[in-house]
């Protein structure tokens, strides 16, 4: 039987009640650490991960608020003592082109996306200073690597992350402290579905899929497999970088010769 490769660790996870928050948590937890979920929102199925390692819960709360990520650290500590891991998989999608995209909007996304990235980074890192060990693994994305249409907002929120980890990386790495980057490929969760669901976006969801060199969209699990690497000892001596985890998306242009060479 293989061994439980975080066992002994603590998480936390923000983002945690849906979609790669959600599969990161699960996996952590299968994993054998206890894992502190942070989300808006509560979600039913994180009974299983409270059932399946002791002392992990789904804490309320919003990553734009310094002293709610602050008290889910805290809390982290006060029980368990230490804080190993920090995924920060809150975020939102939005966006649109420049001139027609309202400040407001702008200021939403930077606000969850990137300053809801610094101020969890912000609350953990005392613990693991203190502690001289830790992995933050954030969540970018292909389009905080690549422009794409209308993205606008989301892209420059994501670029930012990845940006910010880099930096991290840099100021506390003597300190013990690791920071790595996962971006993901276009991956079906309910965020996912609530950009292609709809009717104007429906017909794109095709081209898109298409641009994924494997053909396909991902799984929630092939990102919580890279959360997994970069959270474990295997990943001892890497950081500062960007683990892009998207089907070859960012691998090249597609134009159509692979059929015509019979590639199909
Ligand atoms: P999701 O919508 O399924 O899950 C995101 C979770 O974050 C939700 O449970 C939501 O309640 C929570 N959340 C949102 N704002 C929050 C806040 N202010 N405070 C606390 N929690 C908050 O989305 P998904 O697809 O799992 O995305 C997770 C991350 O991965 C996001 O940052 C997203 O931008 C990124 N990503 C997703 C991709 C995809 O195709 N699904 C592709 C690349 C990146």
């Amino acid at each position: 039987m293989e061994a439980r490769r975080l066992q002994g660790r603590v998480a936390l996870v923000t983002g945690a009640a849906s979609g790669l928050g959600y599969a990161c948590s699960r996996r952590y937890a299968e994993e054998g650490a206890v894992v502190i979920g942070f989300d808006l929102q509560a979600c039913a199925d994180w009974d299983e991960i409270a059932r399946a390692v002791a002392g992990s819960h789904l804490l309320i709360g919003d990553v734009c608020d310094l002293a709610a990520t602050e008290a889910a650290v805290a809390e982290a500590v006060r029980a368990h003592g230490r804080l190993d891991v920090l995924l920060t998989a809150a975020g939102i999608a939005a966006g649109g082109p420049v001139h027609a995209l309202p400040v407001e909007e702008w200021d939403r996304v930077q606000s969850v996306n990137l300053k809801g990235t610094f101020l969890s980074i912000k609350a953990a890192l005392p613990a693991m200073m203190r502690q001289r060990s830790g992995s933050i693994i954030t969540v970018a994305s292909v389009e905080g690597i690549e422009g794409s249409e209308g993205g606008s907002s989301y892209n420059a929120s994501k670029g930012g992350v990845i940006l910010l980890t880099k930096n991290v990386a840099m100021d506390y790495g003597r300190l013990g402290v690791r920071a790595n980057c996962i971006c993901p490929g276009f991956i079906e969760t309910p965020l996912f579905e609530s950009v292609f669901g709809n009717e104007l976006l429906a017909p794109y969801r095709e081209r898109i899929r298409e641009q994924h060199k494997l053909g396909r969209f991902g799984r929630p699990e092939e990102i919580a497999g890279a959360a997994f690497f970069l959270a474990s000892d295997d990943s001892s001596f890497v950081t500062g970088q960007v683990l892009v985890v998207d089907g070859g998306y960012t691998a090249g242009h597609r134009f159509g010769f692979t059929e015509l060479m019979g590639l199909e």
